[in-house]
């Protein structure tokens, strides 16, 4: 009954958090380690986090990242440290999708969530006021307004920074003595309230994005109260075009979109963004890499694009026309020699490949990219 009423409640929603959508999982996982160790705080035992994370055929779950399971274990493993964990690499690599599980299955709430810019301020990371209580009531509890890191710190939760390294230096250093001390003061209350003292339970995820502002330009003390990981782009071809596809149809289901995306068309999608983030073909053959960041991201958004374009514009499925529309606006972002690039793979990669299906990609890019004429 519960979980019926549940689904009818998120499906208005344009993106259910991870512990909606896997709300059945984590009921199952918290009820099967009711009595095993695990770190204080936790809902769940590290090797069940794993299983969450990577889906596990005997409990029926599903798979949610593809990555090693070596190194899923290392970023448990960090958050029962007490030190944070930093995941930092390319954009696109599922960096704050990877917070997002490890948040709702450790602490079943992944929404204490710092967006880190320019603008954040300790405001935005520890607490500020409603001032309207302030002056009526001074600086009480009632009237402060705690923010994630207060959140997780009194509620024993996990709290994900994103983008830290967008954020000034002396914001980030904020951080510095929460995380060794784990303590945060709040010098406006009565000496008895002041120290407000982390419950077990509280950790922060962060994430740095090594194309914007480089991750270099976080202060040396930060840096050694988190532990480093990197999240590599999807190496395996198989495994990138599973996951766009499953990806792909359970936004086109959610949607409502009954559009078909044959195998071919996953084929000539995503070989495209693997080839040209690698800068060499399956083969072996050097391509010029393209500025854009050609991320598996970037590939479920053109697939699903082009499925809306297919479904809006009369076609019953996804043909290489509309992949080529959607790709040229996903991938010429950044600078102009990348239109020429694309133009050069199509015409030294594309346009050799046997099969129908690539060479109607050639044909369609003609149209669109004029790859013929360069
Ligand atoms: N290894 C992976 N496992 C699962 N999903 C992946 C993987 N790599 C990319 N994705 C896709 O990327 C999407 C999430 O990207 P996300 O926004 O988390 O990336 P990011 O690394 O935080 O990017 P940015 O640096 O731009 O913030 C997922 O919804 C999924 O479709
Ligand atoms: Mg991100």
């Amino acid at each position: 009954m519960t979980s019926k009423k549940k689904k009818v409640d998120i499906e208005s929603l344009q993106r259910p958090s991870v512990e909606m959508l896997y709300a059945d999982e984590i009921a199952l996982l918290i009820k099967q380690d009711k009595d095993k160790p695990k770190p204080m705080g936790w809902q769940m035992t590290p090797d069940s986090v794993v299983k969450f994370v990577l889906g596990d055929k005997k409990l029926d779950l599903k798979p949610k990242f593809v990555g090693t399971r070596r190194f899923i274990e290392r970023c448990v493993v960090a958050l029962a440290t007490n030190r944070g964990l930093m995941l930092i690499g390319e954009p696109g690599t599922a960096k704050s999708y990877l917070s997002e599980i490890f948040t709702a299955a450790i602490s079943g709430d992944s929404t204490l969530i710092v967006q880190g810019s320019a603008g954040t301020t300790e405001d935005d990371i520890k607490y500020s006021w409603n001032y309207a209580l302030l002056l009526s009531q001074g600086p009480t509890p009632a009237s402060m307004v705690p923010a994630p890191l207060h959140d997780g710190m009194s509620q024993g939760k996990l709290v994900r920074f994103e983008e830290i390294t967008r954020c000034p230096l002396e914001i980030q250093d904020t951080l510095l003595s929460i995380l060794s001390d784990r303590v945060m003061t709040i010098p406006e209350f009565e000496e008895s309230e002041k120290t407000l003292y982390a419950q077990a339970g509280f950790n922060v995820i962060a994430t740095a994005n090594t194309r914007d502002r480089g991750v270099n330009e976080m202060s040396a003390a930060l840096k050694r109260r988190f532990n480093f990981e990197t999240v590599h782009p999807i190496q395996n071809l198989k495994q990138e075009r599973a996951l766009v596809q499953n990806e792909m149809q359970r936004r086109l289901d959610r949607a409502g979109i009954p559009v078909r995306f044959s195998d071919d068309a996953t084929e000539l999608l995503v070989t495209t963004f693997h080839e040209l983030r690698q800068g060499k073909t399956m083969g072996g053959q050097a391509i010029e890499k393209m500025s854009t960041v050609m991320s598996t991201a970037e590939a479920v958004e053109v697939g699903y694009a082009s499925s809306l374009h297919a479904y809006y514009f009369g076609a019953s499925s996804v043909k290489p026309d509309h992949l080529v529309d959607n790709l040229i606006g996903a991938a010429l972002k950044e600078n102009e020699d990348d239109l020429k690039k694309l133009r050069l793979y199509f015409n030294q990669v594309v346009k050799g490949r046997k099969g129908d299906h690539w060479q109607a990609y050639y044909k369609a890019s003609k149209g669109s990219l004029g790859t013929d004429k360069s």
